[in-house]
């Protein structure tokens, strides 16, 4: 058995932004279900959620500070949480990294440096709790101190580090190095410095013993000057110690079968049942409730990595071909507000809900014919396997963990019943509609659709296999 601390700053349901809050709410889960002894440790932000009770542990004095551990536990399972409490630093109200225009939290190299300083002080065994990790895993820039600071500790305990996104890297100028008082041998090119800034993830990718990301595909297109944002070279450098290992989804939350948030619960073998849920997804956006007419879905943060400004580019054609599309997600305000302004002009066709809302994204899953997903870049991606649990065929680009989970509908992969959806190539608008149009030609052959729907409710993206490989890495250090 391992133990493992498992430092993330996001975990379903606790608190979630985007994909990282689900991975870290169920890869946990699922090795603590492969017998592990696996505590997370997250900071106490105001909109937190706890399931279990919470209880004290232990207050630790680390640079000038001082900050409570308190412990509960994952809903569920059998996974501890720690939470680090220090209300001037994560008690504001709102989103943990950026306040309500969308700005970065002015102070978020000091919350999330203390963050880092205390998950070392829990590793190394010096916040009194009795247990010592076996292993360190930290996820993205905001735990990316952690493999740094480790390595000026004597006999630190290995560590991972799990890149989820490269665009989100944690930069901060480097006057920040005072303020977080920052050992000096970390400041160096060779170190967490970066053009003369802080960077937090080169913390994790420098200094980590193995690195991993969230897809074999994006493992290797971060090693390329278009997706590695100057920092290729490094994990060029570090490719021995650089595996992508796919995400796994929670097959429990994410069941068509067993789903309290859709009204009518299908299976593969009772498919029919799913037009129910179109139904109701139609009347809540207040479209013509139409059983034939293909309807397509999108959840996600509307940012530009998501490809959105190449669904903008296709709407004027896409809204005189016969289909209805919905759209939940948040971000960007001029998105927002250009896909407004379409929606309003097609309202017969098009309906867009701005915010996160997490019963609306599930029963977009459950109701929509079609998932659109053409991400500019996707280093996993979540929604295009719900989509397949869901039955929902995904369009997506042929790119990081999209290229690996989806496989493309083509007279071949039909016949051998291995298509799960549409995969293009180019990230253009002419390309996405050459997708869209392909779709709505699978759509009108009933029984090949059938047979799409069939495969990709089949396919198998628990998280068994990727845990089981987490494993391995871990025994392996
Ligand atoms: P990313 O982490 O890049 O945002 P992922 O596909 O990995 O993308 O995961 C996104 C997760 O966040 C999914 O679970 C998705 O359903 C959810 N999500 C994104 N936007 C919204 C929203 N507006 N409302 C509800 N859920 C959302
Ligand atoms: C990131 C990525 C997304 C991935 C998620 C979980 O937010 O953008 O592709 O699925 O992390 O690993």
């Amino acid at each position: 058995m391992k133990k493992i601390l498992f430092v993330t700053s996001e975990a379903h349901p606790l608190l979630k932004t985007g994909g990282l809050a689900d991975v870290s709410g169920s890869l946990p889960k699922a090795l603590a279900e492969l017998s592990q002894d696996v505590r997370l440790i997250i900071p106490k932000y105001h909109a937190l959620k706890t399931f279990n009770d919470v209880r004290f542990l232990c207050s630790l004095r680390v640079d000038n500070r001082q900050v409570d551990l308190l412990e509960t536990q994952m809903p569920d399972s059998e996974v501890k949480v720690l939470l680090l409490d220090y209300p001037d630093f994560y008690g504001r109200p709102g989103n943990p990294y950026v306040d309500a225009d969308g700005d970065s939290w002015p102070d978020n190299a000091e919350r999330f440096a203390l963050f880092c300083r205390i998950a070392v002080e829990v590793g190394m065994d010096r916040a009194g709790l009795d247990w010592q990790p076996d292993i360190i895993h930290c996820n993205d820039w905001q735990s990316g101190l952690v493999p740094a600071l480790l390595s000026l500790e004597e006999n630190p305990p290995p560590s991972v580090f799990t890149i989820h996104n490269m665009a989100y890297q944690g930069l901060f100028p480097a006057e920040s190095i005072r303020g977080i008082n920052l050992p000096g041998q970390l400041w160096h090119p060779d170190g967490v410095e970066f053009h003369q800034m802080l960077s937090f993830i080169k913390g994790g990718l420098v200094y980590a013993d193995h690195i991993t990301t969230v897809s074999p595909t994006y493992a290797l297109e971060i090693q390329t000057p278009a997706f590695g944002y100057g920092l290729e070279g490094l994990l060029q450098h570090r490719k021995d110690d650089l595996t992508g290992i796919i995400n796994g989804i929670d097959i429990d939350l994410w069941n068509p079968q067993d789903d309290p948030l859709i009204p009518q619960p299908y299976q593969a073998k009772t498919l029919a049942k799913k037009q129910s849920n179109k139904s109701e997804l139609q009347q809540h956006f207040a479209l013509p409730v139409d059983a034939d007419v293909p309807l397509f879905g999108l959840i996600g943060r509307l940012v530009d990595q998501k490809g959105i400004d190449l669904i903008i580019d296709c709407l004027p054609e896409m809204m005189t071909m016969p289909l209805q599309f919905v759209l939940l997600g948040a971000g960007e305000k001029d998105y927002e507000r250009r896909l407004q302004n379409i929606a309003d002009l097609f309202a017969d066709k098009m309906a867009v809900t701005v915010g996160y809302n997490e019963p609306l994204a599930h029963l977009i899953e459950a109701g929509a014919d079609v998932f659109l997903m053409p991400s500019r870049f996707e280093p996993c991606g979540l929604n295009q396997m719900y989509s397949q649990r869901y039955g929902t065929l995904p369009i997506v680009r042929k790119t990081g963990g999209l290229a690996d989970t989806v496989v493309d509908a083509l007279p071949h992969t039909i016949a051998d019943n291995t298509a799960t959806g549409f995969v293009f190539n180019d990230a253009s608008a002419s390309s996405l509609l050459e997708a869209i149009k392909r779709t709505l030609m699978a759509y009108s052959d009933k029984k090949a659709w059938a047979k799409i729907q069939a495969n990709a409710m089949k396919a198998d993206f628990s998280w068994q296999y990727s845990a089981e490989q987490y494993l391995k890495l871990y025994r392996s250090l």
